[in-house]
């Protein structure tokens, strides 16, 4: 059995202020784009879990592997699975990847091992892994606010001219906790993305990705959650 992992993008992103836990809270717009991983489920001798596919990221580090244990956990299941994910989408872009990887694995075991959890019980799961997981595991256009726990589907929004998207994702890794780290007060409001002053200071190649779109002829150029990705729409 095989899902599609879809990456994300913000279409807004703000900062409301700091949490006790250290986290931000926010509140975002986030919508899937074509853009995916694959991820296939194959039984797995006895009750192991394998996850393969995600080069370079050690195993207490990789998202797709922590949903499966928590998962399994969770639900009591003595299964096992055998995880084989084809990656496309970035590392260190702000599209989500790991998250996206990690909501496909949530919904995709959860029927692979016919466990039949609510959504909100897998989206709550989803929020132990990451801020972005539960917004991909409900899917669709949503309003994600909080750490990025609580979301609703986002009716109001208006619909983006999905045909004239154009996403760049410059050759930078843009870490997420550096940029939530390097973010100032005086920051927000200058854009869709209150998070985009702070990426640009550590990554100046950011800023030269938006200048690039923007040299093109996009507009609404902005960066996607903590970059390095970009976006815009052809006129
Ligand atoms: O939740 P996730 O692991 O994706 O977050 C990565 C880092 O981003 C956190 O360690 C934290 O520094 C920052 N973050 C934050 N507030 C959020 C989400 C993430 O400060 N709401």
């Amino acid at each position: 059995m095989t899902v599609e992992a879809h990456a994300k993008i913000n279409l807004t992103l703000e900062v409301l202020g700091t949490r006790p836990d250290g986290y931000h809270e926010l509140r975002s717009v986030v919508a899937p784009i074509p853009m995916h991983d694959d991820v296939a489920f194959s039984a797995a001798e006895g009750d192991s879990v394998s996850v393969e596919g995600c080069d370079g990221v050690p195993p207490e580090k990789n998202l797709a592997r922590r949903a499966a244990l928590l998962l399994r956990e969770a639900s009591g299941c003595r299964k096992g699975v055998r995880i084989a994910i084809v990656k496309r989408i970035p590392m260190g872009a702000g599209l989500g990847g790991g998250s996206a990887d990690a909501a496909a694995v949530l919904t995709g075991l959860d029927r692979f091992w016919n466990l039949g959890f609510p959504v909100e019980r897998l989206m709550a799961l989803g929020a132990e892994i990451g801020s972005d997981v539960p917004a991909l595991v409900h899917g669709g256009v949503v309003l994600m606010e909080g750490r990025g726990e609580k979301v609703s589907p986002c009716a109001g929004f208006p619909t983006p001219p999905w045909e004239k998207l154009v996403v760049y994702t410059p050759p930078v890794f843009s870490s997420t906790a550096r940029v939530y780290g390097e973010f100032r007060e005086t920051d927000r409001g200058a854009g869709k993305n209150d998070l985009q002053p702070a990426a640009c200071r550590l990554y100046p190649g950011i800023r030269d990705a938006l200048r690039k779109l923007e040299a093109e002829g996009c507009r609404d150029v902005m960066m996607s959650g903590s970059g390095s990705t970009v976006f815009g729409w052809r006129e």
